[in-house]
């Protein structure tokens, strides 16, 4: 046997139904354990649409005062933890409605007209993540601000850079660091992209279709900072493009950091010894006493785990959905939720820890001296010389094997040995071989060439303001 409450229903929507709701039931549909986090939307967009009601003629304007005032204590409440969430009124929305028709009578009841849960829903979430995507729009200035304070700082200091993660050609340190400035640059336009989207309101779509009574979208919609309001009702009451592409961007921003991670993982192993990690966001071990392991990189990027997961859960979820709403779209908030929670904490933690960050730049530079990584420099020589580039390839890729060979690097080599290869080869081939020869030649735009990584230090120095 179900488990029934009284007679009849005590629902705000109960009037057609004979039966309380079965006890399961409540628990399995409610919502408001986790949709009370919008709790200040539902109550600004509440206010707004009885300033309007009232504006319309729906209300008189004694009851939009007494509506504002307790919606104003609800929220008072709320804040100071002094208002109970009921799960038998499923969610926000029947919460604050309820506590509202409870605390002003008559006039409460009013407020719901010409609005549906369903547009409601979507202003309050519309809402939220438009105030999300502000704030992760800061934090990614305050991440790129960090990459561009370690540009300046190492300007001019040289590391491997890596193809297949085997050292390829030597590169500024600040190009480095400039690679993820430009990262989370795109990651910024793609949110600041995205809100114009999340920014039209939807109230005033009703269930729907729209509603017969003479209400005024435009008006809420101006005094909720929305740019307008959208252009069709059945679209608006079952779209979620807006939560689907916020948490795709997201999901980029984290899969960003966590590249970034795993850079910093192994930059930080004995292996490669390129940077430290700061004590302060390192943990030990508990049984080797040796150990200083970087838990936060790894944490953000195992975290990527659940953001993507979370954008494969809401796009499976609207995959064969009917226009227009349907209940399975209430199951979009605790995915969303929960991206903003991880992607906002790791890309703030990301950027302390960056603010913290050491180079070892003796141990990076010691890595360029190694592994043949001007052997491109010296095909490019040969180029200049008038060889053909795949013939230039062959002669390098020739002396390469006699060094290895040998035991030794390309700048070991007499001039002598290096004719042996190529008639086209003389003494100047040196400078192209030393390691800040190389970077420093790279000035085509976008390359590594100092004067090319100075001119864009100052430039993204200009862009933060700094
Ligand atoms: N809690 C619901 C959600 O998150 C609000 C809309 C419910 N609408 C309805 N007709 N049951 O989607």
């Amino acid at each position: 046997m179900t488990q029934q409450k009284k007679e009849g229903s005590d629902k705000l929507w109960g009037g057609r139904f004979a039966e309380g709701t079965a006890a399961s039931v409540e628990a399995f549909t409610a919502s408001i354990h986790y949709d009370s986090r919008l709790y200040k939307y539902d109550i600004a967009g509440s206010k707004a649409h009885a300033a309007m009601l009232a504006d319309s003629g729906i209300i008189a304007v004694d009851e939009l005062k007494l509506i504002v005032e307790g919606l104003s204590s609800i929220e008072k409440d709320i804040e100071e933890g002094n208002f109970e969430f009921r799960r038998e009124l499923e969610d926000i929305h029947m919460n604050i409605e309820k506590a509202l028709v409870d605390r002003i009578g008559p006039a409460g009841a009013k407020l719901h007209s010409a609005r549906s849960r369903n547009d409601q829903i979507a202003l309050d979430f519309k809402m939220y993540l438009r105030d999300q995507c502000d704030i992760l729009a800061d934090l990614l200035q305050s991440i790129r601000r960090a990459f561009v304070l370690l540009a300046r700082k190492y300007l001019g200091q040289v590391m491997p850079g890596y193809t297949h993660l085997q050292r390829a050609q030597p590169v500024q340190i600040a190009h480095h660091m400039l690679a993820y400035y430009e990262m989370f640059g795109r990651d910024r336009e793609r949110i600041l992209d995205c809100r114009k989207r999340i920014n039209l309101s939807p109230l005033g779509c009703a269930a729907m279709a729209g509603t017969g009574l003479p209400i005024n979208r435009e008006q809420v919609a101006e005094a909720l900072g929305f740019d307008g309001v959208t252009a069709n009702s059945m679209d608006t009451s079952g779209d979620r493009d807006y939560a689907i592409e916020f948490v795709s961007t997201c999901t980029m921003i984290q899969l960003h950091l966590s590249r970034l991670s795993e850079e910093l993982v192994l930059w930080s192993s004995s292996e490669f010894n390129f940077v430290e990690i700061s004590d302060k966001f390192c943990t030990g071990s508990s049984i080797m006493p040796q150990k200083k392991n970087p838990d936060i990189p790894e944490l953000i990027r195992g975290k990527s785990g659940r953001v993507t997961g979370s954008l494969m859960s809401l796009i499976t979820l609207v995959k064969g959905l009917p226009l227009t709403y349907n209940r399975d779209l209430q199951e979009d908030k605790e995915p969303v939720f929960d991206t903003v929670d991880t992607v906002t904490a790791s890309v703030a933690i990301m950027a302390e820890l960056l603010e913290n960050l050491k180079f070892r730049t003796d141990n990076m530079v010691e890595a360029t001296r190694t592994g043949f990584i001007t052997a491109t420099d010296l095909a490019d020589y040969l180029v200049m010389k008038n060889v053909p580039f795949r013939e230039a390839h062959g002669i390098v890729g020739g002396a390469v094997a006699y060094c290895l060979d040998k035991g030794c690097e390309l700048y070991d080599l007499s001039i002598e040995e290096m004719k042996q290869f190529s008639e086209a080869i003389e003494e100047d081939v040196f400078a192209v071989l030393s390691v800040e020869g190389s970077v420093n030649s790279r000035v085509s735009t976008g390359g590594t060439g100092l004067s090319r990584v100075e001119e864009a230090v100052v430039n993204a120095e200009k862009q933060m303001g700094i």
